[in-house]
């Protein structure tokens, strides 16, 4: 009974195009919802995350499907942000105490943190990043197939203009 019910989920996380290990549906389903709406990351990264933004006035996020950066470090980036670079801190704490890399207000010397829609607590983080790492990051160039997986399967609108 046991070795059913696994088969049957291996099968449905291949057809999903979601990871053998990691994230499960749900999850990642909340990690788009909190790339897309919460932290509204597309604003400035695109709703892909390939710089593409979504608002014109926004500054130019980087390409996170080309990031370089390990799990950790892509963690520390989304709390503490990057200070006169435009990417908002989401740790409601980041440069309130000491955790983002041992700096406060004061020691940021005049650089401006962008401000977040909405701060993002730490299992939110973790679960935007197992996202991010599923969907995004490293996963080459959006297209049509991973467009469809990306929006959880079915005909998204979004995806019509890809091959
Ligand atoms: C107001 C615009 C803005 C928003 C909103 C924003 N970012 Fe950024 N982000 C940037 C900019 C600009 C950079 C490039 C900073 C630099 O030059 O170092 C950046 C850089 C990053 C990097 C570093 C990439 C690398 O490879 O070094 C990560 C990771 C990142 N953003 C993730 C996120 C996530 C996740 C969200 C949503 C929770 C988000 N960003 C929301 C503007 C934004």
């Amino acid at each position: 009974m046991r070795m059913v019910f696994a088969g049957a989920l291996a099968l449905s996380a291949a057809l999903s195009g979601a990871p053998a290990r990691g994230a499960d549906a749900g999850d990642l389903a909340e990690g788009l919802r909190l790339f897309t709406q919460k932290g509204n990351c597309q604003s400035c990264h695109g709703w892909a995350g390939d710089g593409r933004k979504m608002d014109n006035q926004a500054p130019d996020g980087a390409n996170l499907r080309e990031s370089q950066l390990d799990r950790d470090n892509m963690i520390m980036t989304i709390k503490c942000g990057r200070p006169g670079r435009g990417m908002p801190a989401y740790d409601r704490l980041a440069y309130v105490d000491a955790r983002c890399y041992g700096q406060k207000k004061a020691d940021l010397k005049g650089l401006t943190l962008a401000d977040p829609p909405a701060t993002l607590q730490l299992r939110e983080i973790e679960t935007l990043v197992d996202f991010m790492f599923a969907k995004m990051v490293k996963q080459g160039a959006m297209d049509r197939a991973k467009c469809a997986a990306y929006w959880g399967g079915g005909d998204a609108e979004v995806c019509r203009e890809l091959k």
